[in-house]
């Protein structure tokens, strides 16, 4: 609510004076911003994010002129891109007005002004604008929750989940990549939970836990006969899977005399019993799964896996993080499972000691989600004392600072950050700097005084050595993981 009392932003980019007047005039129940040059325009959209703009393109006339104006249209809105640019145009620039809508802005207005028109046109822009807003509230509230049974608060599990949200659905067959023990069976699950196949059976198959001899007859089952021992008819998993969801574990342990008719069942979804005649077709959902570089695997890294049969098997593959690159999972993973394992296994309910907070955090977890889940159970289990120790966890405690859960350190950590970025980026130069970070050069000395930041050494001839360690720092782990979950190899 608070959001809709407040003035709605309105940024008028227009060199003819009068019309600026005008326009304030029309518009005077807004908060109204009016700029005449680009630069004005870009730090005013860095400092405010407006609403809508009111973009002035000028003519078609000018071609040069008119490829700034676009030019300057797509900057606002990659600094800015929830603002809904209006292009205002001369009668006779239609081509210019679609131009501008192309690149994104949302409506477009022919001069000569009508401020009725023009006022429903802003408006209708605003309720866009709040609609949207509104939607992003109500996702915040639902949508950007992890998957029922999945826990995790990071980035990187939140578009994991989005991920298979969107792929559930289809029949497109999933390749789930991760390191041991992140999760890939339970995603697995949760991809034929939400499809339409969710009535029909799920089959997990591990084809590294069966041995070579008996995969065969396991997956594809066999006729009456077909060998020694073969005393009736006897389907397989995949035959059992019919309509709904067949997950093959560990698939890069597939013995190549399997592979091929593997190959054959995802080309052509029908399998033929060990000694049948008959191929049955079969209604099938594939999802395979690996902790292996199954492209190592392939040709000259070794041959043991079918180029083709990986194409086959890969028309999505999702990459699952591992557990010490997910922030803030790690320990509310603990605090769950601490609780759910204590549930079940009779024993009280303990918390977590703060050296064991401390060791959750910073252990690098090589073994993922199963060796946290080994990890508390051992401990609820052995644990003495009222709460859970690191020592009960077989952790070291790292004795780290105590103040990491502290908001206000926190913020404060980020905005040194973003200030030091922003000096990088600007290479000492503060007027820039203060434009990127979107404050006053006065409110930088003061940013800069505070974290004791000397701006000089980010000036174009210091700048490298020293400080291009933290920019790196500041964009690799959030924003690279969470981006690179998803491919859809074509
Ligand atoms: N995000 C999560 N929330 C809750 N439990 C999880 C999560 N991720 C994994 N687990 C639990 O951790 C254990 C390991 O998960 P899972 O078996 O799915 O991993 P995996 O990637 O298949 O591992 P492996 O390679 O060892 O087979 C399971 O008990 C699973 O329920
Ligand atoms: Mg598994």
């Amino acid at each position: 609510m608070a959001a809709a009392m407040q003035r709605r932003k309105l940024l008028i980019l227009e060199t003819d004076r009068a019309l600026r007047r005008e326009l304030e005039a029309v518009f005077s129940d807004l908060d109204v911003t009016v700029c005449e040059t680009s630069e004005q325009t870009l730090a005013t959209v860095r400092r405010t994010e407006p609403d809508v703009v009111l973009f002035d393109l000028g003519t078609a006339h000018k071609p040069a002129v008119a490829a700034q104006s676009l030019e300057l249209l797509r900057q606002i809105l990659n600094i800015s891109p929830d603002t809904k640019i209006i292009a205002m145009t001369e009668h006779d620039a239609r081509e210019l007005a679609v131009a501008a809508v192309g690149l994104g802005a949302a409506d477009f207005y022919h001069k000569p002004l009508d401020a009725g028109v023009l006022s429903i046109v802003v408006r209708r822009a605003l309720r866009i604008r709040e609609l949207e807003e509104e939607n992003w509230r109500l996702r915040e509230r639902t949508g950007a929750m992890a998957l029922e049974g999945i826990i995790g608060v990071s980035d990187a599990i939140r578009s994991l989940c989005r991920a298979v949200e969107k792929v559930a659905p289809t029949n497109t067959t999933v390749l789930l990549l991760g390191e041991s023990g992140t999760g890939k069976e339970l995603l697995a699950r949760a991809l034929h939970r939400l499809s339409g196949r969710s009535h029909k059976p799920f089959v997990a198959i591990n084809c590294a836990a069966i041995p070579d001899t008996l995969l065969e007859s396991e997956l594809f089952g066999y006729e009456k006969g077909a060998f020694t021992g073969a005393a009736r008819r006897t389907a397989g998993k995949l035959e059992s899977g019919d309509g709904g969801t067949v997950f093959l574990d560990e698939i890069g342990e597939m013995p190549a005399s399997l592979q091929a008719k593997l190959l054959r069942v995802v080309q052509e979804r029908t399998v033929e019993r060990i000694g049948g005649r008959t191929p049955l077709s079969l209604d099938l959902r594939i999802v395979c799964a690996t902790n292996r570089d199954l492209t190592s695997l392939i040709g000259n890294g070794g041959g043991s896996f079918r180029e083709d049969l990986f194409y086959r098997i890969s028309e999505v593959i999702i990459r699952v993080p591992p557990l010490r690159d997910r922030q803030g999972d790690s320990l509310l993973l603990a605090q769950s499972l601490l609780q759910q394992l204590s549930a079940r296994l009779g024993k009280p309910t303990r918390g977590l000691a703060p050296d064991a907070i401390r060791a959750i955090q910073a252990h690098r977890w090589p073994g993922n989600v199963r060796e946290l889940e080994n990890r508390i159970k051992g401990a609820v289990i052995m644990a003495e004392g009222a709460v859970v120790t690191a020592g009960d966890l077989g952790l070291e405690d790292p004795g780290d600072d105590p103040e990491y859960l502290n908001l206000r350190v926190a913020r404060q950590r980020a905005e040194a950050q973003a200030v030091r970025q922003s000096l990088a980026v600007a290479q000492g130069n503060l007027s820039r700097a203060a434009e990127l970070l979107g404050v006053t050069r006065p409110t930088l000395y003061d940013l800069l005084g505070k974290h004791r930041i000397d701006a000089a050494q980010f000036g174009r001839h210091a700048a490298g050595a020293a400080d291009g360690g933290a920019m790196k720092a500041d964009a690799s782990p959030a924003a690279g993981g969470a981006t690179s979950l998803v491919t859809d190899a074509e």
